[in-house]
């Protein structure tokens, strides 16, 4: 059984469907969440499901202080897999190097990277965005994509009516990358072709 550390910043939906996922074929145990708030919604989701929480808020420390303690934190836990599912930091200490590590974003990438990636879309005009799920590297939402799938864009919509629309579609997509990586024998090796 594979073991992950999630990082989550805000309700944590993503991070439920991860919790949810059938017992059935799953490979993978939560060890930890992580947050950058104590408030974070995705705390007491953690906590509920008897899964170790751990908030690390950024006051008093220094960003580099912090990122020191984020890796402490995830290693402490010595995870093959670190998620990160609506965690609103940017990871620069060398983290991603020691432990395969997977951001979910709310766009097509390259497109709308960044943290306003559902209000940068409907701002852009386009008719469809959508779900990504990609490694993290050095830079903001540029690491290699492991998965993509497209949310066509609605008359009217609004930036919560699609981000919505487009979390429906991360929470499936999260789990079915997380499943199939943690059957693997290399998480750093993306999915193979089924
Ligand atoms: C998701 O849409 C995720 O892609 C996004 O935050 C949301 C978390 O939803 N992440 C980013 O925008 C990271 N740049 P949740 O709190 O309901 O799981």
């Amino acid at each position: 059984m594979r073991k992950l550390v999630v990082l989550a910043s805000g309700s944590g939906s993503l991070l439920q469907a991860l919790i949810d996922a059938p017992a059935n074929g799953v490979t993978y145990q939560i060890s930890a969440v992580i947050g950058d708030s104590p408030t974070a919604t995705a705390l007491t989701r953690a906590q509920s499901a008897g899964i170790p929480a751990i908030a690390l808020p950024k006051t008093g420390l220094s960003a580099d202080q912090w990122q020191q303690e984020l890796k402490t934190a995830v290693m402490s836990f010595a995870p093959d897999l670190v998620v990160s599912a609506g965690f609103m930091r940017i990871i620069k200490s060398d983290l991603f190097k020691l432990i395969p590590t997977i951001n979910a974003h709310p766009s097509l990438l390259p497109n709308f990277p960044g943290s306003h990636a559902v209000a940068d879309a409907l701002a852009a005009g386009v008719s469809e965005t959508g779900a990504t799920v990609h490694y993290v590297d050095a830079g903001v939402d540029t690491g290699e994509i492991i998965a993509q799938q497209a949310v066509q864009v609605l008359p009217g919509d609004t930036e919560s009516s699609l981000h919505e629309r487009i979390k429906v579609v991360e929470r499936n997509q999260l789990v079915s990358v997380v499943v199939r990586l943690c059957q693997q024998d290399d998480l750093w090796a993306g999915l193979r072709d089924d």
